[in-house]
């Protein structure tokens, strides 16, 4: 079922008049410490009047641990939660889509370990960062014993969303820039992904316009821009449903636990040098549409990018980095290259519409992290 995509403040009525029909008493609430900035009270009040009992679950931290999903999970039962509303960035929305997910599971085996079955617990989310698109896919990234776990199932996507660009106001520059080339990335590893199709590329080359026209407005400030943002974000995550990142993210993710940067920051600094790696070595296409499909994509993201004739849309990314001013990381050293080269998951790669061996990565990065990024 397509998810119900609701802007601004006819989302609340929306969502109120949805608690009503189906007539929840109890509701399951995942936020994160965030909220209480956030200008809701009049939505909280709203839901009261009907007669509803919130249950706040907070208990987590960003990159949440399998026990405080557990934890949720224990609390929803307790509390006998009909319906969950996550309120947040990725990382709320996710332990409420494992929370769904687990509900009607054996709490006396680990979940991770179980086959999820459907159950008919509902979930709306409401993103509080232009990012993730988390709010849009079936996807859940959850740590156990310290190891990244994947959870995957195509009932937690949630069944509406409310985009509001009022809850974006107070989010401070570096995850505001950092999220939305999360978003980016997105859009651009979905559009060259061998996964993509037709429905994809018009996700993800509609998100890559939007933020490249939003963009400007919405780092100054500008609520309607936030909301424009909020949609291409949403976008992109509907791309990546269906296409899964890449190479750039792929490489990315050790970048962010080993240097400390933050997950979009991360993605995007890896994509100029992957880009042109790509188009010097096109011959090593796997996509099986072929090289003229993957030059042919290339050529479409560069339009959805806004690049003049003549610039490399690889070259306008570089560029944008340096005018967010996003760096590359001062701390790194030339032992940390191989470390980094084997820890790319081969699985991800298989997205990737060229080849790339452990000598092609530890190349990218050296060339990323030696700031030839920044040169352009
Ligand atoms: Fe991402």
């Amino acid at each position: 079922m397509a998810q119900c995509v609701w802007r601004g403040e006819e989302g609340y009525s929306a969502l109120l008049a949805t608690l009503k029909e189906k007539k929840v008493k109890r509701l399951f609430l995942v936020c994160d410490e965030a909220l209480r900035f956030l200008p809701l009270e009049g939505f909280f009040t709203a839901v009261e009047a009907l007669g509803i009992t919130v249950t706040r679950f907070s208990d987590f931290q960003p990159n949440p641990r399998y026990e405080s999903v557990a934890a949720g999970v224990e609390r929803f039962r307790e509390t006998g939660g009909e319906m969950i509303l996550a309120i947040g960035g990725g990382s709320a929305i996710d332990v409420a889509k494992c929370v769904k997910l687990y509900s009607g599971m054996d709490s006396g085996t680990c979940y991770l370990e179980q086959e999820v079955v459907s159950n008919g617990v509902e979930l709306f989310a409401i993103p509080t960062t232009a990012g993730t698109g988390s709010e849009a896919t079936r996807y859940a990234v959850i740590y156990y014993q310290g190891e990244k776990q994947s959870v995957t199932h195509l009932s937690c996507i949630p069944t509406g969303v409310i985009l509001d660009g009022k809850l974006l106001k107070t989010l401070p520059d570096y995850p505001k820039k950092s999220a939305m080339l999360d978003a980016l990335c997105h859009g651009i590893e979905s559009t060259w992904s061998v996964h993509s199709d037709e429905e994809s590329r018009s996700y993800s080359l509609e998100a890559i316009r939007r933020i490249m026209e939003w963009m400007a407005p919405y780092l100054e400030g500008d609520g309607q821009a936030a909301e424009e943002m909020l949609l291409a974000a949403n976008l992109a995550g509907k791309a990546i449903n269906i296409t899964q990142t890449t190479a750039g993210h792929a490489m990315s993710y050790k970048l962010t636990s080993t240097y400390g940067l933050a997950h979009g920051h991360s993605a995007a600094l890896c994509l100029p040098r992957l880009w042109r790696y790509m188009r010097g070595h096109s011959d090593r296409c796997v996509d099986p549409r072929g090289r003229e499909h993957l030059v042919r994509t290339f050529g479409e993201l560069a339009e959805a990018l806004g690049c003049p004739a003549g610039r490399l849309p690889e070259d306008r990314l570089a560029q944008l980095l340096r005018e967010l001013g996003l760096k590359a990381p001062e701390n790194w050293r030339r032992e940390d290259i191989p470390k980094l080269a084997a820890s790319v998951n081969p699985t991800r790669l298989k997205n990737n519409p060229v080849a790339l061996d452990g000598k092609a990565l530890a190349l990218l990065y050296e060339e990323i992290l030696s700031k030839k990024v920044a040169e352009g």
